[in-house]
């Protein structure tokens, strides 16, 4: 097994040798059927196309890229483990980065080493990814009973949300070069994962056809009434609030601990690095910035 996996790593890094290359948002993409990917994640998507095998209790998140992956993420944690864990001191929240709680299947997928961790996740499986829906192994989970929260963002604030992440890992504007610019190449299709336009659209056009199977969120609808968002994702979730749970407003309180405000306060989110893929690293406080809507007003014109 170990030589098959080896070949399998040699051929995969030529094939993604071969792919249509180009520099720019402090790193460089692939363009891996229509999409543009780091060239370290697109081995990892590959690796999930010929090996991933998935369950019919499996629960995917996925995003662009800054549309609220880290907000999901904590929100889905906390709603599918709240018998597990109470709200109290103990909640791995609390102690935990929500890039930690729920791994990103492709990021984390540059060994088989994690390729076992994914497999010897206990079910239901509460996963995470960036891939575009086409780009899903076969069978998709969703085919076969799982489920996808897709989150969608205002691309304006999508774009700024990113280029001011990039700057922090990437060497800073020299490497992203300015804000324009990231604009006017983001519009143009060329960004991580993008066209963004492409990535939301698949995934909307497959939850209008397969609203049981995917529910399409958007940050800002989630941020103007985030209680009943909760009970909606709760619901999809097939872990719905009871009355009593309801009457104690325990959705509320979900709320309360995935909030911008309680997780970037926290120590676990502001101390340390949280990721580290390949070569990139990036600190824990990365993931938190202002997390509003709509502050592209302060970086570009109408
Ligand atoms: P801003 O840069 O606009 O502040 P992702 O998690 O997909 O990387 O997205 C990051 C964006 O979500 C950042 O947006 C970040 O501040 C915001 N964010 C992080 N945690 C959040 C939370 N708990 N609630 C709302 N927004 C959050």
């Amino acid at each position: 097994a170990a030589i098959s996996s080896a070949s399998q790593d040699t051929a995969i890094t030529a094939l993604v040798s071969k792919l249509p290359r180009r520099e720019g948002w402090s790193q460089e993409l692939v363009l891996y059927k229509n999409y543009w990917i780091n060239p370290l994640f697109v081995q990892g998507i590959m690796r999930l196309q010929t090996s991933f095998k998935p369950r019919h209790d499996d629960i995917i998140l996925t995003s662009n890229p800054k549309c609220g992956t880290t907000w999901m993420k904590a929100l889905a944690f906390t709603i599918t483990n709240r018998s597990r864990y109470e709200f109290g001191n103990n909640h791995p929240l609390l102690s935990h980065h929500p890039q930690e709680l729920v791994l990103s299947m492709e990021i984390h997928h540059d060994t088989n080493d994690e390729l076992n961790y994914l497999e010897a996740l206990p079910s239901p499986r509460l996963l995470a990814t960036h891939m575009p829906l086409s780009l899903f192994p076969q069978p998709s989970s969703i085919a076969i009973g799982g489920r996808i929260v897709y989150v969608c963002r205002e691309p304006k604030d999508t774009v700024v949300s990113w280029w001011h992440f990039a700057n922090k890992f990437g060497g800073g504007e020299q490497s992203t070069g300015n804000l324009e610019s990231a604009i006017d190449t983001f519009i143009q299709g060329f960004s991580p994962y993008g066209p963004f336009w492409e990535h939301c659209l698949e995934y909307r056009r497959q939850s209008i056809t397969s609203s049981d199977k995917i529910l399409f969120l958007k940050y800002e609808d989630m941020m103007s009434d985030p209680v009943k968002h909760v009970i909606k994702l709760a619901m999809f979730l097939r872990a719905p609030f009871s009355t009593k749970e309801e009457e104690d407003r325990v959705p509320e309180e979900v709320v309360r601990l995935c909030s911008f405000e309680k997780l970037s306060g926290l120590r676990a989110n502001q101390k340390g690095e949280t990721i580290r893929t390949h070569d990139v690293v990036l600190d824990k406080s990365a993931f938190f910035r202002k997390g509003v809507v709509g502050d592209w007003v302060n970086h570009m014109s109408e």
